[in-house]
């Protein structure tokens, strides 16, 4: 057997086993055989060079045939409907970290159930409406000074992001009166985003969240909603509350109360230290009419107040822009 030919089954041999079989080509045995040409004698070195050359073309073509059969085995057949991660071929590589729902997603959730426990029914809000779920029907006048106070955007095709819940409230109405007609009542919550054009501070946000309850039947009153909403709001936050209200305005109600609870001590709360949690009150005739409901049959209740300020008085959040801020250290605290 030549030199050569004992090179080649040597490599070939080699090439056959490799992951990297391309670095074959690189073997001190190879630059040895090209070094001997030099030193031939002229007469042999022709047939040596191309002995030399097929030698190589036979290494590569043994490599392309590695390199084919090793990308075959790379190529794992992937099951497109597992979990991603059941396909990786390095899951060792994959991030371990699994993601959270929002605390505003968890705590919303809270309230819902809480409601929906004490028979209401739970829509989530629209993010476009326009002005007259926003206004109209809630008995702002065109002009009246009381739109001023929602500082609503407006597309320019003059839909409006709604600023607060209470635009679900005509909806609500509308969609449930016939329970009124088969002698029922209308027990719903609406929750979802709402947009203010205003200056954004610790306790001002552009972008935050609302939830708006409205409860109609022939005898609806004040001391049940102030019952009810005591329940949710002891419900919510695990204790006896002391509850009291003051008057507020708001043209969708009358009489218009601001509901307020005492903070309590257990979360560094001082006898006397009141905090107003949401507005509410007797839904006003205008309101009912604007749904198709006659006000001298049936009365109602309503309410709505924002969902960050909950949360907030619960974990003791000072700042309501972590909230809409994105950061994993305020994120991470709920995980
Ligand atoms: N929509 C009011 C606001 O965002 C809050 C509100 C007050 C809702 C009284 C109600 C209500 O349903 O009866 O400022």
């Amino acid at each position: 057997m030549s030199t050569t030919d004992s090179v080649r089954d040597n490599l070939l041999a080699r090439i056959k086993t490799s992951d990297t079989p391309y670095e074959v080509l690189r073997a001190p045995e190879l630059k040895a055989l090209a070094g001997e040409l030099q030193s031939l004698p002229v007469e042999q070195r022709a047939d040596a060079g191309r002995a030399l050359n097929e030698l190589k073309q036979s290494l590569q073509a043994a490599i392309d045939v590695r390199q084919a059969e090793l990308l075959d085995q790379a190529v794992v057949p992937i099951d497109v409907t597992a979990p991603w991660d059941l396909n990786s071929q390095r899951p060792e590589l994959l991030s371990t970290e699994t993601g959270t729902q929002h605390p505003i997603t968890v705590e919303l959730e809270r309230v819902i159930d809480i409601f929906t426990r004490m028979g209401f029914d739970a829509h989530e809000s629209r993010q476009l409406d326009d002005d007259w779920n926003m206004f109209g029907a809630l008995n702002f006048p065109e002009g009246h000074p009381a739109r001023d106070g929602y500082d609503t955007f407006r597309t320019e095709e003059g839909f409006i992001p709604p600023a607060h819940t209470s635009t679900m409230q005509n909806r609500v109405l509308r969609a449930d009166k016939q329970k009124l007609e088969a002698g029922g009542n209308i027990a719903s919550i609406s929750y979802g985003r709402v947009f203010r054009n205003e200056d954004v501070d610790a306790t001002h946000e552009h972008t935050f969240y609302q939830v708006e309850g409205v409860f109609v039947s022939r005898d609806a009153s004040l001391s049940q909603m102030l019952g009810t909403l005591r329940a949710f709001f002891e419900e919510y936050y695990g204790q006896k509350l002391a509850i009291r209200t003051q008057p507020g305005y708001f043209p969708f109600v009358e009489p218009g109360l601001e509901f307020m609870i005492e903070k309590p001590a257990s979360i560094g709360g001082k006898p006397g230290e009141w905090l107003e949690m949401l507005g509410c009150g007797m839904i006003h005739p205008n309101v009912l009419t604007a749904a198709g409901i006659d006000p001298t049959e049936y009365r109602g209740f309503a309410w709505g107040g924002g969902v960050e300020r909950m949360i907030m008085l619960k974990y003791g959040i000072e700042d309501l822009r972590h909230f809409e801020s994105g950061k994993l250290a305020f994120l991470r605290k709920f995980a």
